[in-house]
């Protein structure tokens, strides 16, 4: 049964981490709406609760080893342990390796490499003592294939995808189930960020959606699909993997 799951979903204020709150609540686990933007947060809870789901907003800074180690001991205080952990907070940086000033590349791996290597830190102990415990890490094609001028994302999300499977190396043994989601270019409010920030953003757009062969973006509900397939019963045999959800932009 799902309902005595609590699942902690990291950036659950907008876009990918939204829709996975949404998708995982609708399973009856209880979901951790956890995000630096606090308001964000609660937002999304109180739409998971009207929606007869179960929703608690806590704020967290992945990138803050005292924030998180505060968040997981109020969740485990008001909800019990963390069964579940959705590693989805991230940021993107624009800019090729000679556009890009050390600081920018740090800002992006902390969020998304340390963020996620301290949350899977904190979380892990009580997983490992109960011998039980699923994690989905969200990574990126930039990961996988050169995408152009995204290099500090593109390293940080190469590191998620590594530590993904480092973690399945030390932890399978202990009952961890850890994977990854690999999405291409999804429909969320970053990407209508980046757009707004070109001189032409209805050109910029088009020029993102193109990038999948099936031409057109994915939205923040066919990642969330595949997050909790990752996170289900159904995924059982599948351990330290990466399911791409990309429109087929790394298959050419
Ligand atoms: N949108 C895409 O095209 C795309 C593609 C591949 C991967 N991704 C990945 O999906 C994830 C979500 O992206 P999105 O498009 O939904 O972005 P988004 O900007 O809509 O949402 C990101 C959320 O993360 C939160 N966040 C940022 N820094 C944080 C921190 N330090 N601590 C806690 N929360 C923090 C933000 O407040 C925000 O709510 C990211 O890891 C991103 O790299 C996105």
């Amino acid at each position: 049964m799902e309902s005595d799951r609590t699942v902690l979903v990291t950036g659950a204020a907008s876009g990918i981490g939204r829709a996975v709150a949404e998708r995982l609540a609708r399973e009856e686990m209880t979901v951790v709406v956890a995000d630096v933007n606090y308001d964000g947060a609660e937002n999304v809870a109180r739409d998971l609760r009207q929606a007869g789901g179960r929703g608690e907003a806590i704020l967290l800074d992945v990138t803050d080893s005292d924030s998180v180690a505060e968040a997981i001991a109020t969740v485990h205080r008001r909800l019990g342990p963390v069964t579940d952990l959705v590693n989805n907070a991230g940021i993107g940086v624009p800019g090729t390796v000679l556009a890009t000033s050390p600081e920018e590349f740090m800002r992006v791996m902390t969020v998304n490499v340390l963020g996620t290597f301290m949350m899977t830190q904190h979380v892990l102990p009580d997983m490992v003592r109960r011998g039980a415990g699923t994690i989905v890490n969200v990574g990126s094609v930039a990961g996988m294939v050169g995408i152009r001028n995204r290099a500090a994302y593109s390293a940080s999300k190469g590191a998620v995808l590594a530590l993904t499977r480092s973690v399945h190396a030390d932890f399978h043994r202990h009952g961890i189930r850890i994977n990854a989601v690999v999405p291409g270019t999804i429909e969320t409010p970053w990407i209508a960020r980046i757009t707004a920030g070109e001189p032409d953003p209805a050109v910029a757009r088009q020029d993102m959606a193109a990038r999948q062969p099936i031409g057109r973006m994915g939205t923040a509900e066919e990642v969330a699909e595949s997050v909790w397939f990752l996170l289900g019963p159904t995924s059982s045999f599948v351990y330290g993997s990466f399911l791409i959800v990309d429109g087929g932009l790394t298959a050419l």
